[in-house]
C-alpha cells in the first residue's frame, strides 16, 4: 500500500495533541519535530545493514551499519521545513534539497517558484517532508521534479492526508510511498483538512 498511517500510539499520541485550536506556536514546532522524527524512524525501516568489525572496548567486535544509504531530505516550502529538524536528528548525514510551490492562478497548478535539489539524486533515497497532504498537487510536483532528475527511491511523510491527496498521489506515483501520522476525514471547500491541523506552515512560524 503506496500511503502507510503509521499505528505507532506515540504517532497516534501526538498527531491528536497538535490539532488543540489553541496550541501555541513552541508546542507545534515542538511536536511537529518529534513526529518528524518517528516518521523518519518508520520510512526508513527497511534500509538496508552491512556487517562491519570494529574494535570494541572488549576487543574487535562485529557491528551492523546502514549500507551505502545516501539521503535528501526535500522540505516542501515553507511548512515542511517545521520536519526537518526532527528529520535531521534521525539521519544526520542526510543532504537538503529545498522545493517551492505557488499556485498558478490561471492554471491553478502548483508551479515551482525556488529548487535547489543535491546532486546524484539517481543514487538517493529522497524524503519529501510536508506536514499536510491536501490535494496532493505540491507532493506530486515535487515527486515530478525529483523523477526528472533521475531520482528513482522517492518516499513522502506528512503528518495529516486528506483521502482526497491520497487518491491523487497514489493515482500520480503509485511507486512512491507515503508514510502519514493520520488519515482525516475530508477537504472543505477552501482545500483545508478537515478535521485537520488548520493551517500548519502558520502554526510553525507564528504568522496570523
Ligand atoms: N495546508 C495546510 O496548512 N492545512 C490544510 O488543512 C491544508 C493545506
Amino acid at each position: 500500500m503506496p500511503v502507510v498511517a503509521v499505528s505507532h500510539p506515540l504517532v497516534r499520541h501526538k498527531v491528536g495533541l497538535l490539532r488543540e485550536a489553541d496550541i501555541s506556536t513552541k508546542k507545534f514546532r515542538e511536536l511537529t519535530g518529534e513526529l518528524g522524527r518517528l516518521l523518519a524512524y518508520e520510512a526508513t525501516a527497511d534500509f538496508p545493514l552491512a556487517t562491519t568489525t570494529i574494535h570494541c572496548w572488549s576487543g574487535p567486535t562485529e557491528i551492523e551499519q546502514i549500507a551505502g544509504r545516501k539521503v535528501t531530505v526535500v522540505p516542501i516550502l515553507r511548512a515542511g521545513l517545521g520536519m526537518l529538524d526532527g528529520v535531521l536528528d534521525m539521519l544526520p548525514n542526510a543532504k537538503v534539497s529545498v522545493v517551492g510551490l505557488a499556485r498558478n492562478h490561471e492554471t491553478l497548478q502548483p508551479e515551482p517558484y525556488f529548487d535547489r535539489f543535491v546532486g546524484q539524486l539517481g543514487e538517493r533515497t529522497a524524503l519529501i517532508i510536508d506536514p499536510m497532504l491536501a490535494t496532493g498537487g505540491s507532493m506530486i510536483s515535487t515527486i515530478d521534479m525529483l523523477k526528472a532528475r533521475g531520482c528513482r527511491d522517492i518516499r513522502a511523510l506528512v503528518l495529516v492526508a486528506a483521502p482526497e491527496g491520497i487518491r491523487a498521489l497514489e493515482a500520480a506515483h503509485p511507486d512512491v510511498r507515503c508514510w502519514t501520522a493520520a488519515v482525516d476525514s475530508h477537504l472543505d471547500e477552501q482545500g483545508y483538512i478537515i478535521p485537520g491541523l488548520g493551517d500548519a506552515g502558520d502554526k510553525i512560524f507564528g504568522t496570523k
